[in-house]
């Protein structure tokens, strides 16, 4: 008879409940892989179970509850008493993540996470194990399937922000609070476990900025139609001369970017490096049994060899002000002299216009354009002396468009 091997359950939620069901589908396969016979040996929730007693009986803990408390002290103590622990909470491991990290490499035991990000899309075991020897230059991804679902829907359909998160909601897609998906947090702190990996630098979701998607509107989407754009929730953390920058926010995409068919729930990450040129790794983001699959996956692995904890070998400087091209949208007065004051405006800060449309007559005109990459610093410093302008209509709108296709 092969040995049993004890998972310990913290959470029986969506991902939680979905995860004992798959063991009990996939246990035998399990055991013909690694030679040792999985088994529950006790699920917590808020009403059942016991976590000193479940903690004593495993050989592994799988960690599904969420959020800070009391998981950092169930994953610690855990890690404490020797056991491997598997968990998929980017909130935990954005902000705690090093002294969890140096816990299991202290104890000599595996903390596994590839749930935490992107769900079921192997991104983490790519970072760790694949590329562990590659220098990245730059990730791109699109990690928040609420937000990408609502930019879809809003480029389809043309219909408003507020419809197609109503319509995210009734299909499951968001939460009744979706605050953090919309906010650009949840992609925040993925972004800035994914850029721990591949730059082998602590980052802290405190050094991630962010911006959501609550203040896009149908007519962005429209403009942007017209210059070839598509709107995504873009993170990215790349190198810039021997440092590090970790950001998230709506961006535009040309046709030929590899995120800019990521279409629906879905999740993608680019990873850039000069001896692989890109490579994209795309799938379903989230959902019970998808992230249950890839937690199950974790819990496999921990049961043969070691994997490799997060080292710190470069420790870049961590910086917030980059380079960006921007799409920029005025409503403007409908009189001359109008595109000649704003090109001023922005040759000044060192920006130069790239296309732009001119659109509308009287209390509709608008002037839209996309600017070539320069300091986000010296933009925002223009964009706020055009906002003083007598004849903006409404405060302009800006977002950032990635310019590379890779086609
Ligand atoms: N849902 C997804 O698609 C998805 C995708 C990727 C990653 N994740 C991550 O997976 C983790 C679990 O998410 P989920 O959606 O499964 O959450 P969920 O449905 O809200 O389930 C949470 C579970 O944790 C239990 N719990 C909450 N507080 C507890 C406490 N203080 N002590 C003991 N148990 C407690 C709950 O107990 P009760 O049953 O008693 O309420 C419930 O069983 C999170 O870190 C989340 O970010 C989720």
């Amino acid at each position: 008879m092969p040995e049993p091997f004890h998972i310990g359950l913290l959470g029986h939620g969506t991902v939680g409940a979905a995860f004992a069901q798959l063991l009990a589908e996939r246990a035998e396969h399990v055991e013909a892989i690694t030679g040792l016979r999985p088994q529950l040996a006790g699920v917590l929730t808020r009403s059942r179970g016991d976590f000193e007693e479940i903690l004593a009986a495993s050989d592994l803990v799988v960690e599904l509850i969420g959020g800070l408390a009391p998981t950092r002290d169930y994953v610690l103590r855990a890690i404490r008493a020797g056991r491997h622990v598997v968990t998929a909470n980017k909130q935990l491991l954005s902000q705690h993540g090093e002294e969890l990290w140096g816990a299991a490499r202290e104890h000599g035991v595996q903390l596994r996470f590839e749930a935490s990000v992107a769900g079921v899309v192997p991104v983490i075991r790519v970072l760790q194990e694949s590329l562990a020897a590659a220098h990245v230059d730059r990730l791109h991804g699109i990690v928040n399937g609420t937000t990408n679902y609502i930019l879809s829907e809003m480029a389809r359909t043309g219909c408003a922000y507020d419809v197609a998160l109503a319509d995210a909601q009734r299909l499951g897609y968001a939460e009744a609070d979706p605050t953090d998906d919309v906010n650009g947090r949840d992609a925040a702190a993925k972004m800035a476990i994914l850029a721990r990996l591949a730059f082998d630098t602590p980052v802290h979701l405190d050094q991630v900025t962010y911006e959501g998607i609550e203040r896009i509107t149908a007519d962005d989407m429209e403009y942007a139609r017209e210059l070839g754009l598509g709107l995504k929730l873009i993170g990215t953390a790349e190198r810039i001369d021997g440092r590090l920058a970790v950001r998230v926010h709506p961006a535009f995409l040309y046709s030929g970017h590899p995120l800019a068919n990521v279409h629906g729930p879905f999740n993608a990450v680019t990873v850039e490096s000069a001896a692989i040129t890109e490579i994209t790794m795309s799938g379903p983001g989230a959902g019970g049994p998808q992230t249950a699959s890839a937690v199950l996956g974790d819990v496999v692995s921990a049961m043969i060899p070691p994997a490799r904890t997060p080292q710190t070998t470069q420790a870049l400087e961590v910086i917030t002000d980059v380079e960006s091209a921007f799409y920029l949208h005025l409503e403007v007065a409908d009189r001359p002299g109008v595109l000649a004051q704003v090109a001023q405006i922005l040759g000044l800060q060192g920006a130069s216009i790239k296309s732009v449309v001119q659109k509308g007559l009287g209390e509709k005109a608008r002037l839209v354009m996309v600017v070539h990459p320069l300091l986000e610093s010296r933009f925002f410093a223009a964009v706020e002396l055009i906002a003083s302008l007598d004849f903006l209509r409404s405060r302009p709108r800006a977002i950032r468009v990635i310019e590379e296709e890779f086609v």
